[in-house]
């Protein structure tokens, strides 16, 4: 099949690649130049595990290209992803200008059918206006080609998202129309040989269930944080607990993590939407989710009140950071923890020195030429003349250290563990300080 993926990020590049793969003939548009650059020389413009291969395997093949070119990349697939970003705008609701902006182009260039795929997190409704804002630009040009709209949210995750996209739990279509139907039936029968993964669903289930899966997963991590806060008051071991609870299947394991917040790309800006879309199109409160993310706000700051509570003023204090991606095996900074933290500290009159495996040229982007953010090129570099280790993303080479290392080299032997990675009484009986998030 011939499709075009409108947005090569995190989302676009992987899916686009993903499609190339299974043999599909896949042009990528993305509006940044420099993107397209890195990906036309061979490079990626973002770290995922994988996915690096899998595009020049492609490219290679002839299957995979990259271009700035509209009007090409409108002519070129029958199918059309639309994957741009749709970040908050200021009063919290999705920003769809470039989702629609990608919609008007479609509609402004297009001369034969097209199915036109929402792939980007859009509040329920957007479909509606995307097939309005085609019909618009169409008629603009006083022409009647037909076109079908379709809702497919995207349920891979960063750091795993190329195994997401070819072996995913689920594929969902929101889709009204019979033509458009079976186009999507056959574009994803190669990623559901084992069973059939297809959920289809209307347009606005579609939409909404993309939001209800993200709300759900927020919840579960803003409930194990406020009960390890509890935990910890009381005296209890929240990774007991969570064990406890896991273990009964109508819970599960999964997303029981407490920790110092949850950031990333999608959660906290769904969860915001979700909110806003409730209020503003439906005249109701999300209680529940309002406060799950009101529980986030404050445990991004969980790790500076315990640095407070053990230092007392933090002027002039120097902490080590290990991790600033928002979780493990991802370059994303958006909405960090560690970018509060590092807020924090600053404000506090404190330096921090860190260290992150893939995340460090990015923080760069963000915080420029921060003098009192250095970095380390390896984690035990960044410890030197630090008061105390801080962490804030589970990276897997954090997970077994050189505790003896870190107490030689330390100021202070204290490590502040905003991600539960060490055994508490094990890290204690080394003498070490340690505090985690409710053990
Ligand atoms: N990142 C994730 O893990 C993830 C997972 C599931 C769903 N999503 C959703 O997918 C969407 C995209 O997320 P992302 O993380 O890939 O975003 P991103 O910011 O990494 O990528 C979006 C890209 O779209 C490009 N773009 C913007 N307007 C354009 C236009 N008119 N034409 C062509 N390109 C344009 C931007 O330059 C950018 O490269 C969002 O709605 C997000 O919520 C993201």
């Amino acid at each position: 099949m011939k499709i075009t993926v409108v947005g090569t990020g995190y989302v676009g590049l992987v899916s686009g690649t993903c499609l190339a793969e299974v043999g599909n003939d896949v042009l990528c548009l993305d509006v940044d130049p420099e993107k397209i650059r890195i990906l036309e020389e061979g490079g990626i413009p973002i770290y995922e595990p994988g996915l690096q291969e899998m595009v020049r395997r492609n490219v290679a093949a002839g299957r995979l290209h990259f271009t700035t070119d509209i009007e090409r990349a409108v002519q070129h697939g029958t199918i059309q992803f639309i994957a741009v970003g749709t970040p908050p705008d200021e009063d919290g609701s999705a920003d769809l200008q470039y989702v629609l902006a990608a919609a008007r182009n479609i509609g402004r260039l297009m001369t034969d059918y097209k199915v036109i795929v929402d792939k980007s997190t859009v509040p329920v409704g957007t479909a509606a206006k995307v097939k309005a804002a085609v019909a618009e630009e169409l008629a603009k040009r006083g022409i009647d080609t037909p076109y079908s709209v379709v809702s497919n949210p995207e349920f891979l995750k960063e750091g795993a998202a190329v195994e997401d996209f070819m072996r995913p739990d689920r594929i969902v279509v929101g889709a009204e129309d019979e033509q458009a139907i079976h186009l999507m039936r056959a574009l994803y029968a190669p990623f559901q040989r084992n069973h059939e993964r297809l959920i289809i669903t209307d347009v606005k289930s579609a939409e909404l269930t993309k939001y209800a899966a993200n709300a759900m997963l927020a919840t579960r991590i803003s409930f194990m944080n406020e009960l390890a806060n509890l935990a910890e008051v009381l005296g209890a071991d929240i990774e007991m607990v969570r064990q406890g609870i896991g273990s009964d299947p109508r819970i599960g394991y999964h997303f029981l993590y407490p920790g110092c917040g949850y950031g990333g790309s999608c959660f906290p800006k769904d969860v915001k939407a979700l909110i806003k879309t409730a209020a503003d199109d439906a005249g109701i409160t999300l209680k529940v989710l309002t406060a799950v993310e009101e529980a986030n706000d404050a445990q991004k700051h969980i790790l500076t009140g315990k640095l407070k509570a053990r230092f007392g003023d933090l002027k002039g204090k120097h902490f080590a950071l290990w991790g600033l991606a928002f979780k493990p095996n991802t370059d994303d900074m958006r909405d960090a923890p560690s970018r509060e933290l590092i807020a924090d500290l600053f404000a506090a009159g404190a330096t921090v020195t860190a260290y992150d495996p893939v995340a460090m040229h990015e923080t760069q982007r963000i915080f420029r030429d921060e003098p009192r953010l250095k970095y380390a090129e390896n984690p035990m570099g960044a410890l030197d003349n630090a008061d105390a280790l801080v962490i804030a993303t589970e990276w897997k080479e954090f997970r077994s250290p050189d505790f003896e290392a870190i107490k030689q080299t330390l100021k202070n032997p204290v490590i502040f563990d905003g991600r539960n990675l060490y055994d508490p009484k094990f890290v204690r009986s080394l003498g070490i300080e340690y505090f985690a998030i409710g053990r």
